[in-house]
């Protein structure tokens, strides 16, 4: 038997995917090595370089010396800083042992989940959803269930849906506002309507994704689950992190708060797995969430702008609705009326990965298919790039639906 045979891998592999947003990022670059003209708008991270003040902290970290093992799920002082935030931000008084600091929000959702489920347990997931939820329910042994939320409901999930999902067996909604992959944004009385069903159902916690929390634009205000319905606070897990807000997705830091044998649970498995994270990027991630928040303001000015160039143009593509989100910097445009037709090349438009293959090839464009995030047919175009980018890109798909026929 050789080392890579079927037979040596791991069982839990064969029940995952691998992550289809790679997949296009990878296609993007062969193509690009090949020497075409290619505009991707498949990043989910800001184009911003982290501030100067948190890079600053960084280096003055290094150069004191901070570059060992810290405690494994975060030093105090980001605890503090992490606790003052949510006080702030949140109105949720937490204390330290109530907090884990992980790498990325990423290791965060994975420590909770493993931490938590058994096999059989089932845990709802809004779709479309960031595609990396079902896959760690896989992975951690549970059952995700997948509920559509479409555009007809502003691809928000109803107090109705969440009943109907709710079995025995959930063990966890997972909440992610404003949206990968959509923007879409609760208000706190959309939100209310779904914490009221969560308190006729004591046995199904809730972990709220609040990664995008800072992205919210117009006169949206955001709103976390134990803001909003103070009776969840003993079962619900407060996600976030620093990625994408701070622009600091390389750095690794996401975090949590919540019950205290939940976050000890989590660290058990932080222990084992990836000890502390990052030293340098917890120090830089103190500045991040003490330090001056104003670059927060004119960065979303220029989300907003380009949300709206974006939301603008593919609305005017022939066979395309795109709905204006709330925030996040994803749009997640319909291709109804492209299904069917057939594109200069040859192909038959059937579903959105062959519009999404299509329009990379034919048009140099790479947007990921909604498919990958549990709702069709769509794709999912991020905005986190220059205006020019963004005008060419969706001129290049405003003439792709054009040449439809
Ligand atoms: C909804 C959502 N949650 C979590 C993450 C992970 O963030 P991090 O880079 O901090 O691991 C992402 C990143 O794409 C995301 O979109």
């Amino acid at each position: 038997m050789s080392s890579t045979s079927p037979d040596f891998l791991s069982k839990t592999l064969s029940r995952v995917k691998p992550s289809p947003t790679i997949a296009v990022s990878n296609l993007a670059a062969d193509l690009k090595a090949a020497g075409k003209d290619v505009i991707g708008l498949g990043a989910g991270e800001p184009d911003f370089d982290t501030p100067e003040s948190i890079k600053e902290a960084g280096i003055a970290a290094i150069n004191a010396g901070k570059t060992k093992y810290t405690s494994v799920d975060g030093i105090i002082e980001l605890k503090q800083a992490i606790c003052a935030k949510l006080e702030r931000d949140n109105a949720l008084s937490y204390a330290p042992d109530q907090v884990t600091v992980g790498t990325g929000g990423k290791q965060i959702l994975y420590n909770a989940l493993m931490a938590t489920l058994n096999p059989g347990d089932e845990v709802i997931i809004p779709a479309p959803y960031w595609v990396s939820y079902p896959d760690m329910v896989l992975l951690a042994g549970g059952t995700p269930v997948p509920v559509a939320a479409g555009i007809e409901t502003g691809f928000k999930m109803t107090p109705e849906q969440l009943e109907a999902a709710i079995t025995p067996k959930t063990k966890w909604l997972i909440f992610n506002s404003p949206s990968n992959p959509t923007g879409a944004g609760y208000s706190a009385s959309e939100l209310k309507g779904l914490t009221d069903v969560l308190l006729r159902h004591p046995h199904v916690w809730v972990m709220t994704d609040d990664m995008y929390e800072h992205l919210v634009f117009d006169d949206f205000k955001f709103a976390t689950p134990a803001e909003v319905e103070p009776a969840l606070y003993e079962r619900t897990l407060t996600c976030n992190g620093v990625s994408k807000a701070y622009a600091m997705t390389g750095w690794r830091i996401g975090y949590a708060a919540g019950p205290k044998p939940l976050i000890a649970a989590m660290r058990k498995i932080q222990s084992q797995s990836t000890s502390n994270p990052c030293s340098v990027s917890q120090w830089a991630a103190v500045e991040a969430l003490n330090g001056p928040q104003e670059f927060l303001a004119s960065n979303n000015e220029i989300f907003v702008r380009r949300r709206n160039l974006v939301v603008e143009m593919l609305n005017a593509a022939e066979g395309i609705t795109c709905p204006k989100p709330e925030g996040a910097f994803y749009v997640y445009p319909d291709i109804s009326g492209c299904l069917g037709k057939t594109t200069p090349a040859g192909t038959t438009i059937e579903n959105d990965e062959q519009f999404a293959t299509a329009l990379l090839e034919e048009t140099g464009v790479a947007v990921v298919f909604g498919a990958a995030f549990g709702l069709s047919p769509n794709f999912r175009v991020s905005y986190a790039t220059s205006d020019d980018n963004l005008k060419e890109a969706c001129t290049r798909i405003q003439n792709f639906c054009a040449a439809l026929s």
